[in-house]
């Protein structure tokens, strides 16, 4: 589909009553009758299609170039709605929803299947959240129905943290983006399988282990996201993603050994970039260095990330070499989101 126009609507997040507001009715309205538009949350901007229309989700994954067996995340405004979604909810999964609700958290239960078979992608699991950001809870508190959202960035590319980024990647493709300024956490939520007896982290987001232990006690990590060889139960996750689009590898002991790579690079004629943080800068020279944060932290490395690998293609570098992170509460995020982005080269 090529919309001729995709409509533009910039609102301040710091207002009262949002869900009256013209253009929170105007784009919830779209969303309502089967279009798709894009949206601010907490973690990243999500595109957002009526979760009841097959059509409003035939959208969405044609907008992204998305593969259609990778399912989406439903969109609610409030605990009430998730008893007309799911046959079950069991304690573990209910006591979550109160710890992390709104939050960067995405819960997997049975599905009661009162949604489009395409949001599912025909899984009898459901994966539901409420977001943390006014303009995302205004918009779905006025649209008033389930709404499916997946990054609203082109499939395979790092999500979208700002309505500019969306803007680049799918101008023309999509009915409207709701404009509410710079996205907070900046990586994906947490998505946890709630169906068996222990929950199953099947991708590391703005949550971390810890936190979601404190709250239910054990949680297991799916085996897939740390072992080659498994297949992961999320989907999504089998895809490389976040990838900008020079060649990317990490590097371990960057410390001691970043500057030689950049050497060899260089050596054989290559432009090279470096991606690190504020307290590296000075350290290294190369084509292009790019800090994301301050490694004290991570938080603030979180939230730069996708920014920063996005800002690599504006620049002709050919080699991105990226600093690795401790995989301690959201740098597990973080490696997860980098070790895709490099399609898991590590030097
Ligand atoms: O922060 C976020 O989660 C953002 C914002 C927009 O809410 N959304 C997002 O959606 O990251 P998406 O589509 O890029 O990622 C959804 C992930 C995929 O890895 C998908 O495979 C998984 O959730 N997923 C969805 N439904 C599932 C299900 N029933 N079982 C297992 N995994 C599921
Ligand atoms: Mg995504």
């Amino acid at each position: 589909m090529n919309n001729k126009q995709t409509e533009y609507w910039i609102v301040d997040k710091n207002q009262d009553h949002l869900n009256i507001h013209n253009e929170i009715k105007e784009a919830a309205l779209w969303i309502k009758k089967g279009e798709v538009i894009a949206f601010p949350t907490e973690t990243v901007y999500g595109l957002g299609g009526n979760a009841l229309i097959d059509e409003a989700i035939e959208k969405i994954y044609i907008a992204k170039g998305r593969p259609s067996d990778n399912p989406l995340i439903v969109h609610i405004a409030s605990k009430e709605q998730v008893g007309n979604l799911v046959s079950e909810i069991p304690i573990l999964a209910e006591k979550l929803m109160d710890a992390f609700w709104p939050g960067p958290l995405t819960i997997i239960l049975p599905s009661k299947n009162s949604v489009s078979t395409r949001v599912t992608a025909n899984l009898q699991t459901i994966a539901l959240r409420i977001p943390d950001h006014p303009v995302a809870l205004a918009l779905l508190e006025a649209a008033d129905v389930p709404v499916a959202a997946p990054s609203a960035n082109v499939s395979g590319k790092p999500s979208p943290t700002t309505a500019q980024h969306v803007n680049h990647d799918l101008n023309g493709k999509i009915k409207g983006i709701v404009d509410g300024g710079k996205t907070g956490v900046g990586v994906e939520s947490t998505v946890v399988d709630c169906t068996e007896t222990v929950p199953v982290i099947l991708r590391p987001g703005g949550i971390t282990k810890d936190q979601l232990e404190a709250v239910v006690g054990p949680v297991n990590v799916d085996p897939a996201l740390f072992e080659e060889g498994n297949i992961p139960r999320s989907p999504g996750v089998k895809y490389t993603h976040y990838a900008p689009n020079a060649e990317m590898y990490l590097v371990n002991d960057y410390q001691r050994r970043m500057q030689t790579f950049v050497n060899q690079y260089r050596d054989e004629g290559k432009r090279v970039g470096i991606l690190t943080t504020y307290e590296h800068v000075s350290d290294y020279d190369a084509d292009l260095i790019l800090p994301c944060g301050y490694r004290e932290d991570l938080e603030t490395v979180a939230s730069h990330l996708y920014e920063t690998l996005r800002c690599f293609d504006d620049h002709d570098v050919e080699i991105i070499l990226a600093e690795t992170f401790p995989k301690q509460g959201v740098g597990v995020a973080i490696m997860n989101r980098l070790e895709k982005a490099a399609g898991k080269k590590v030097l």
